[in-house]
């Protein structure tokens, strides 16, 4: 199956295309098809707006994760506007801030969430979602991964997930966990689609 990966987030189709190795789909990338503003305020309103527009725009079946980061101390934020916490645009600023505002802030915990959807030109639409909990260190650590990697050890290890190898960071993160609900679902073909009657 051609699939279209709509993101442009280089981080993300790496993850991505390591974790559906196995699934023998031809990744696609978008070629120039323009996604679509981040309007919605939840995971799945975002990745459902990305997905479709690309499923429309190429007549492909599209992939879209929309994720984030929610911080324990800042009432969960920044979440799904991690991507532009407090106006920083690169990586290394986002991060910079976070350990400003969290600068003797004892309550480190956090957690990323992934939602992944997969879009059909035809508007029939599969979520799946994936979490981790984990902690935020005072300084970065690690060179590989993007966006709050540096920061983030997940619970149960003593690395940030910018000293994960990609295998590594998929077995227990919240984008390899939503990848692997869908490779599961499609392990034997496309999952069945629940069919509604009308009496
Ligand atoms: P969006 O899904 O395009 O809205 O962007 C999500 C943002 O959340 C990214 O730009 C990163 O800042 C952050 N983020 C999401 N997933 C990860 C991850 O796996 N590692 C580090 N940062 C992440």
């Amino acid at each position: 199956m051609r699939v279209v990966v709509a993101t442009g987030n280089p981080g993300k189709v790496r993850e991505i295309a390591e974790a559906l190795e196995g699934l023998g789909w031809q990744l696609e990338g978008l070629n120039g098809v323009p996604l679509p503003e981040e309007t919605g305020t939840t995971y799945e309103e975002n990745a459902a707006l990305k997905a479709c527009a690309a499923a429309v725009a190429t007549g492909l079946p599209a992939l879209a994760d929309d994720s984030g980061l929610e911080v324990s101390a800042l009432g969960g934020q920044p979440g799904v506007y991690s991507a532009r916490f407090g106006h920083r645009s690169s990586d290394l600023e986002r991060n910079l801030y976070l350990l400003e505002r969290l600068r003797g802030v004892q309550d480190r915990r956090a957690k990323f969430v992934s939602v992944v959807i997969l879009a059909y030109p035809d508007g029939h639409l599969e979520t799946y979602r994936g979490e981790v909990l984990g902690t935020l260190l005072e300084g970065p650590r690690g060179e590989n991964g993007f966006g709050y990697d540096p920061l983030f050890v997940p619970d149960g290890d003593t690395r940030t997930f910018a000293e994960m190898s990609l295998a590594e960071k998929r077995v227990i993160s919240h984008r390899g966990r939503a990848l692997a609900a869908l490779l599961q679902a499609h392990r034997s073909g496309p999952p069945a689609r629940e069919v509604i009657r009308a009496e």
